[in-house]
């Protein structure tokens, strides 16, 4: 699925038919209003979609692959270079405006040629494509020298992935800007792989220290299937298709309501437990591979919990199920606190000093915590990749995971999806303490209703929930959701509409380029 982003000559080639006339008019309202804002037509538009994931939560910074897909909903970048901004000498101009005026005011930035200066200590929207700016950039230098002088640019934007809603909004927008200014710089063909990890790494900079899953769904996905991500040994990923099934299968994505904000919560909760898994990684390896170190890699604080079984199991020719369970009963019996371990505890084994521990896992993302719970996130992470390879197998191998005697039903195949997904969501809950009541509340009753699996979806403590529904339930977990759970709140009409959402595979990342007033 490598290759580059495509550059789309038609909405067609962007979105499913029955998204096609809402999009259209969208997109005209967009290249409208940038008109009105901005003086001229836009000269493209970069595209974006926000992802759900079906399995394989919170183990992408472990560096362990992932599924998700993208969805419909995503962000718009109408984009003009500027030829006469009038800048600073030295500077370039950026304007950046937003179709939600209100909640996102525009802003209009002096940028000197050789940095960006973000500050991640305040919550501002625009935080995000400068992190995008930023990465470009810094690939852009690789490839054209240092000196490269970026081009002055008015953007207009427009997102439909409800923001700290689960689904990803923010990696929509780090990649969608990321590659507006590769396009907007000249890079015609802009390489899907180089702009993903361009992305992963850039949106870290608006202070949370996430794994890679968002961005790989958001470029390399195609519509139709679903993205097996992979990290080690490098960024991958291929498309995995659902075979027919009976009951049909569909995947509906409900809000909870509860808005998490990754920044404000990031030294309790996201951030904590990247610092929690790099932690469990050196201590586990600390005591069950003595002498070998754990090596670098790209995890977001350098070591992780992939890298304790490469290590362990360096001259092992063991299948991987067999490493992985070895390694959850090896973490049964070395991570034996349940109350989670201090500083302290975790400096000796692993031989750093106190200030040497804080100085290299918690001085770039502060954190706040007093024990670290190492069993428990260690534990989440296997029995999740255990899962994740469990869910793929089914997949891939239906026929052997199906009731020879049910005819043309494929319910056990069915229910073992779903099962796996409860399985999860059970362990998000238990043992990464990621869920909140109202995720719980969610999955309970879509399950009563008919799911075969329900968990929450995203980073968690809020956000989303996605279940896996035969479609001839649809209706009826939509309406126990309304009656227990929905009319409970005091929703507007705008967010009543969008709670719930029947969700199939959409496309990736692309660049549309535009030709008079309105899209084709
Ligand atoms: P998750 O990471 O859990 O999947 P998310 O990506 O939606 O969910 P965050 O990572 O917290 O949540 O990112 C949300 C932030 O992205 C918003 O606070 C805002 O700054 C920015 N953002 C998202 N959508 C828009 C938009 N349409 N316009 C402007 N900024 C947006
Ligand atoms: C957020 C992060 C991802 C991933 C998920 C949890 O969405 O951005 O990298 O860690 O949480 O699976
Ligand atoms: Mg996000």
């Amino acid at each position: 699925m490598a290759g580059t982003v495509p550059v789309a000559t038609s909405l067609k080639d962007i979105y499913t038919d029955d998204a096609l006339a809402e999009q259209t008019g969208r997109w005209d309202r967009l290249l409208k209003e940038f008109k009105t804002n901005y003086g001229r037509n836009p000269q493209f538009v970069s595209r974006s979609p926000g992802r759900v994931n079906i399995i394989g939560e919170h183990i992408d910074y472990s560096l362990y692959s992932v599924l998700p897909m993208a969805i419909t909903a995503d962000v718009i970048l109408a984009v003009a270079v500027i030829e006469n901004a009038h800048a600073s000498e030295g500077h370039y101009k950026i304007k950046v405006a937003n179709v939600q005026s209100a909640k996102f005011p525009a802003h209009e930035f002096e940028i000197p040629y050789g940095s960006v200066d973000i500050d991640a200590t305040v919550h501002e929207w625009t935080n995000y494509f400068k992190s995008g700016l930023r990465g470009a950039l810094a690939l852009l230098r690789k490839q054209h020298g240092t000196d490269f002088k970026p081009k002055s640019l008015e953007i207009l934007m427009d997102g439909s992935v409800p923001a700290g809603g689960g689904l990803s909004s923010s990696a929509a927008f780090v990649s969608a800007s990321a590659l507006a200014v590769m396009y907007a710089n000249g890079e015609t063909s802009v390489d899907k792989t180089a702009l993903t990890e361009l992305a992963i790494v850039s949106e870290r900079a608006v202070g949370v220290n996430s794994g890679g899953m968002d961005q790989s769904a958001s470029v390399f996905s195609l519509r139709g299937s679903a993205l097996y991500v992979s990290f080690v040994p490098s960024l991958t990923a291929r498309p995995v298709y659902f075979p027919a099934s009976n009951p049909e299968l569909t995947f509906v994505i409900a809000q909870s309501f509860v808005v998490s904000d990754k920044h404000v919560t990031g030294p309790v909760c996201y951030n904590l437990r990247v610092v929690e898994c790099s932690l469990a990684a050196a201590y586990l390896n600390a005591i069950i591979s003595k002498g070998h170190p754990l090596p670098a890699d790209s995890g977001p604080l350098g070591i992780s919990l992939h890298g304790v079984q490469d290590v362990y199991f360096k001259d092992s020719n063991k299948p991987v199920s067999e490493q992985l369970s070895e390694l959850i009963s090896l973490v049964g019996s070395t991570l034996t606190k349940e109350e989670g371990y201090t500083r302290e505890e975790i400096a000796e084994v692993i031989g750093l000093t106190v200030p040497e521990l804080n100085e290299r896992f918690t001085s770039t993302f502060p954190v706040r915590a007093e024990k670290f719970m190492l069993r428990q996130r260690a534990l989440h992470v296997y029995t999740e990749v255990v899962r994740v390879l469990q869910f793929l197998s089914i997949l891939e191998d239906p026929k052997s995971h199906l009731d020879a005697d049910s005819g043309s039903s494929t319910e056990t195949f069915n229910c073992k999806l779903g099962d796996l997904m409860n399985e999860t969501q059970d362990s998000c809950r238990d043992f990464y303490q990621c869920s909140c009541s109202e995720l719980d509340q969610l999955c309970a009753i879509a399950r009563r209703a008919g799911s075969y699996g329900s968990r929450l979806t995203g980073a968690g403590w809020g956000g989303c929930s996605v279940h896996l529904v035969p479609a001839d339930r649809v209706e009826a977990v939509k309406k126990a959701w309304e009656t227990e759970y929905y009319s409970k709140l005091n929703l507007t009409e705008e967010q009543k509409a969008g709670a719930v959402v029947v969700s199939k595979p959409g496309s990736g990342s692309a660049v549309y380029v535009v030709d008079g007033d309105t899209v084709i």
